[in-house]
């Protein structure tokens, strides 16, 4: 039996967890700091390092007590490295680093992403679910929206990741987070828009197909149904990229057209007055052209999701989708993956709520595989914010 204590401290959540054996969750202590960034309207780089700081041993503690583990009782310790703020990943870096120096225990760092992934082993084969491979991954979140495909081969504990696709501009959970900002609604956005566009109509607004210009392959990908292009060698390959920025646009020019504004403005006011608002609140004050303009914005981001995704598990012919990240937490990007991927024959495997948004226990499960690889971390390894998973 191995215990991983794992520390994660790319962005906005302080969390420390222990896992056993890569796979049973034996505490996921998160502390985030929504309320020290929500007046900003988005994650404070500065403010997210300070809060680190202050919350990192205080979550570890108690990680190991709701663990009823010791730091003596643990058998390595993971942190993730990146890709994430570069100041905000120091604090956990720092943090592993002297406990595994003054404990004598092997350290081992995570890629981020390779922990969002890995993150369904923490609940699928509890419930005796096992995933298949090849698999596509779609790991969806305020500051990622990638593709891979992921092998195990030969069943084996370490998966292997082929990026085949991401976004060129904004990630989706960021495109959530600025529509919801520019409509004054709180953050971070994508739960705010979940809860109100269950009272709009999603096919009030026509968001157009998303159009990515490759503009150095000549080649045009166009709903995401010809999504190929050129390699080097003049083959062609599958190419699967995201792009919402051009959505956001869309929002703020149907806002400016419909003379939307001063609502907003309005909104921002009386919102500003409440000390954390919930969707109830803004229901209050929202109008049915707001609603309706929410509700379409989320269905063009969930069906470009979608879509491109199940093309991705057709052309490498996955036997299963694994779909994670903080964006994998909204019900209807859910229920649609679930219903497209059966009616496919596929398998698609979420971790839940609590383990799609950043937590730690992830961290600790896409370690395991590593500690049986002995496979750790350099003492001098460092933050690496643009880390890549895969090639
Ligand atoms: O994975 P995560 O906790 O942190 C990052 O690694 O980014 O994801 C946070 C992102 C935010 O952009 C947030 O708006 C989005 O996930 N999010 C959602 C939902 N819950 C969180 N987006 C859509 N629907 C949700 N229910
Ligand atoms: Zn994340």
């Amino acid at each position: 039996m191995a215990f991983i204590l794992g520390i994660e401290s790319s962005c906005d959540e302080t969390a420390a967890a222990v896992v056993r054996d890569g796979e049973q969750v034996l505490s996921n202590v998160v502390y985030s700091q929504i309320a020290t960034h929500a007046e900003y309207g988005g994650v404070v780089p500065e403010l997210a390092s300070r809060e680190h700081l202050r919350a990192i041993i205080p979550v570890v503690r108690e990680a190991l007590s709701e663990a009823g583990q010791a730091l003596e009782t643990i058998d390595a310790i993971a942190v993730t490295q990146g890709p994430g703020l570069a100041g905000a990943l120091l604090v956990g870096i720092t943090c592993a680093k002297a406990l595994a120096f003054a404990l004598e225990k092997p350290l081992i760092a995570v890629n981020h992403i390779e922990g969002h992934i890995r993150a369904v082993l923490l609940e699928a084969r509890q419930a005796g679910d096992e995933i298949r491979f090849p698999a596509v991954a779609l790991v969806v979140s305020g500051g990622h929206t990638h593709l891979y495909l992921v092998r195990a081969p030969e069943q084996s504990a370490t998966w292997r990741y082929t990026p085949v696709g991401h976004t060129l501009d904004d990630a989706a959970g960021e495109a959530f987070d600025k529509v919801a900002k520019l409509l004054g609604l709180s953050y971070p956005g994508g739960p705010i828009i979940e809860q109100l566009a269950k009272h709009g109509n999603h096919n009030a607004v026509k968001f157009g197909p998303v159009q990515i210009k490759l503009r150095d392959k000549g080649i045009r990908e166009s709903d995401g149904r010809n999504p190929r292009r050129r390699s080097a060698n003049g083959d062609t390959e599958p190419q699967f990229h995201f792009s919402f920025s051009g959505m956001k646009t869309a929002v703020l020019r149907y806002v400016e057209l419909s003379d939307m504004k001063v609502g907003i403005d309005q909104r921002r006011r009386s919102i500003a007055q409440l000390p954390q608002a919930s969707g109830q609140d803004f229901l209050k004050i929202i109008d049915q052209k707001t609603l309706d303009l929410i509700a379409s914005f989320q269905r063009a981001v969930i069906d470009d999701l979608v879509r491109k995704t199940l093309a991705a598990a057709t052309e490498y012919q996955a036997e299963s989708l694994i779909v994670t990240g903080g964006v994998a937490a909204n019900t209807m990007l859910r229920e649609d993956f679930s219903q497209r991927s059966e009616r496919e024959g596929l398998q698609v495997h979420f971790p839940s709520r609590r383990l799609s948004t950043d937590n730690a226990a992830m961290i600790a499960a896409a370690a395991y595989p590593k500690l049986l690889a002995r496979e750790f971390a350099h003492p001098e390894f460092s933050a690496e914010a643009g880390l890549a998973l895969g090639k």
